[in-house]
């Protein structure tokens, strides 16, 4: 998974391309490339590592030319080094691609035999050497192209610029997004339309099996058969100047302060303040005879799914299933005939949430999709779409979008309970006003920065965190340690509280921080036992609650971290905020890269 740019232009392309990178580097940041054409011949400079480092090599080595390609990437085939770094070349053809070319290994066996050599591990590499053998035997970059797409399975985007071809790239989708860029005699591909926000906003998206030929006057759009077609341009809302830091350090400290205006404008779409009704977006199953609903998602987005499967057995009486989306394709479950599906993902690309759509449809389920991106994969190959309002998020690790999605869930587990008359108008007045409550709490929980921070400290002098909660906060104890052990590298368990003392218990000593998520509410005295277990054990008890539930926790527990009080209904959103703000600070206090911590990347589009 990475992220791939062309284009096709008046100016010079590598320092374009190389500001374009900079708003995929999201997309994987092992290494990056830049190919451009200088006098019809294939030039290009790579550097392993993050994206200033090709900058260096750009700025010790300039690369002229109009034309070019660039790719940021997250290796799969092959280690992050400056050899198998993105733009693959022969002196023929140079490529960029995202995914993965799965019968690569048969292929390149067969090119080796017809003399080509190879000189990386890479998948890419091999289709870079296909389309060189066909343009070696006369084939024109239309034809080797199309002939090369056909020979390759997988998911994958792909962009090839060719020797001696001043105005012309090709690019094909096959399982990953690619937009397509239309400006004023120039043209552009990318990963996503955030890449080319600053160049153009005039967008086309390539369909499944669809390849392109871009040159100055516009693109041609050809079908998995070759047939002619023509696909929509729009105007895309996605603005660059959405994307700069502001005074942050980092994009997920931003972030982590956007929390109270994104839930406040994603509640806003789907609840009314004034009547405190929910509006029901557009559903793609009956919500009265659905007899099951199937969740699933990847990572954080899959924990804010568990949530919504609390809520929505609670408040609506449906059964749901909720099954990380890598899992559940191949568990084979029983999907009941009129049954529906609500997938959650921020990108709208992750290839294991794609996939998990796939097989639903394929089975008849109706699919409804939780997504940040408008123009997303899920979102256009989805039933229905219902939108978080988080806007981008550049920070790897999520924030933002979760509690917008908690936000979504939230109103839908509660008009669907209207629907199923399972909630009175009084039921849903009381729970529409405790998550409009949620915006400024969150803002009071930000507050809390410096306890926090303290916390903090103490923290990131572990090696080992567990995280505990019960019913609808376990999800959110998942999420604490989760957003922990990816941008702190601190070993961290989150774990339903009242599950400790069957395994996890054996793990407590003074050592090891045991962060509960203990609110008042109906599963505070259970969850109060367990820590005192815990503490007896010699544990290290540091707690957030409110201030009903302080004065029994402060008599064993080292640090207690007073939130505002909110309805039991909305403390998973409002208790997301200060795990991830621990996991933030323990991250900068040990000096990690916050933004873009190792081996992960934000959009995971390889299964
Ligand atoms: C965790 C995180 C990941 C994503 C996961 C799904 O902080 O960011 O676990 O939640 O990769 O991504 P989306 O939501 O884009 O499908």
């Amino acid at each position: 998974m990475c992220g791939i740019v062309g284009v096709v232009g008046r100016a010079d392309a590598a320092p374009r391309l190389l500001d374009a990178l900079k708003r995929l580097e999201y997309r994987g940041y092992d290494s990056a490339g830049i190919a451009t054409l200088v006098d019809g011949h294939v030039e290009r400079r790579r550097a392993e590592g993050k994206l200033g480092n090709l900058a260096a090599v750009l700025e010790a080595s300039p690369l002229p030319g109009t034309t070019g390609i660039g790719h940021t990437r997250w290796a799969t085939h092959g280690a992050p080094v400056e050899r198998n770094a993105h733009p693959h070349a022969t002196a023929r053809v140079a490529v960029v691609h995202n995914g993965i070319f799965e019968n690569y290994a048969e292929l390149r066996a067969e090119l080796e035999q017809k003399g080509q050599v190879f000189e990386t591990e890479t998948d890419t590499e091999t289709f870079c050497r296909l389309l060189d053998d066909l343009l070696a035997n006369g084939a024109t970059p239309e034809q080797a192209a199309a002939a090369a797409l056909k020979r390759v399975h997988g998911a994958f985007a792909v962009a090839m610029m060719f020797a001696g071809e001043h105005k012309t790239l090709i690019a094909a989708r096959q399982g990953a997004p690619l937009a397509i860029g239309f400006g004023e005699g120039e043209m552009f591909v990318g990963s996503d339309a955030l890449a080319l926000a600053p160049l153009t906003r005039r967008i086309a998206y390539l369909e499944e099996g669809d390849w392109v030929v871009l040159n100055e006057d516009g693109a041609r759009f050809f079908d998995v058969q070759d047939n002619s077609v023509s696909r929509q341009v729009r105007t895309t809302a996605v603005s660059g100047a959405a994307t700069g830091k502001g005074n942050y350090r980092h994009f997920m400290e931003k972030e982590l302060h956007e929390h109270p205006a994104v839930i406040g404008d994603t509640l806003r779409q789907y609840l009314d303040p004034r009547t405190l009704e929910v509006n029901l977006p557009r559903l793609p199953f009956d919500p009265v005879k659905v007899p099951r609903l199937t969740m699933t998602a990847c990572g954080s987005a899959f924990l804010a799914a568990q949530v919504g499967r609390y809520w929505i057995e609670h408040l609506a009486r449906i059964p749901v299933d909720a099954d990380v989306a890598s899992e559940l394709r191949y568990r084979d479950p029983p999907l009941p005939e009129g049954g529906a599906a609500i997938l959650v993902s921020q990108s709208g690309e992750t290839a294991d949430t794609m996939a998990a759509l796939k097989l639903l449809r394929e089975k008849g389920q109706s699919v409804l999709a939780v997504v940040n991106v408008p123009e997303s994969s899920m979102a256009r190959e989805s039933d229905a779409t219902v939108l978080t309002v988080a806007g981008p998020e550049i920070g790897v690790a999520s924030t933002k979008a979760f509690t917008a999605q908690l936000s979504v869930l939230a109103c839908l587990a509660i008009g669907l309970g209207r629907k199923r008359r399972e909630l009175s108008t009084l039921d849903e007045g009381r729970l529409t006003k405790a998550l409009l409550e949620v915006p400024h709490k969150a803002a009071e929980v930000l507050e809390r920065d410096a306890e926090i921070h303290a916390l903090a400290s103490e923290v990131a002098k572990a090696r080992d965190v567990l995280f505990l909660g019960r019913g609808s906060l376990f999800p959110i104890a998942m999420e604490g340690a989760l957003k922990l052990k990816e941008i702190s590298y601190i070993h961290a368990e989150g774990y339903a509280a009242g599950e400790m003392k069957h395994g996890p218990i054996a793990l407590i000593d003074s050592q090891v921080p045991v962060i509960a998520i203990c609110p008042s509410g109906p599963l505070y005295e259970k969850t109060l036992s367990n820590l005192q277990e815990a503490s007896a054990r010699g544990g290290r008890i540091m707690a957030f609650t409110d201030a009903a539930g302080a004065p029994s926790l402060e008599r064993f527990a080292e640090r207690v971290i007073v939130l505002p009080e909110i309805d039991p209904f909305a403390q998973p959103i409002l208790y997301a905020i200060p795990v991830q703000l621990l996991a933030y600070h323990v991250a900068v206090l040990k000096g990690t890269d916050v933004d873009q911590p190792r081996n992960l990347a934000k959009s995971v589009t390889v299964e």
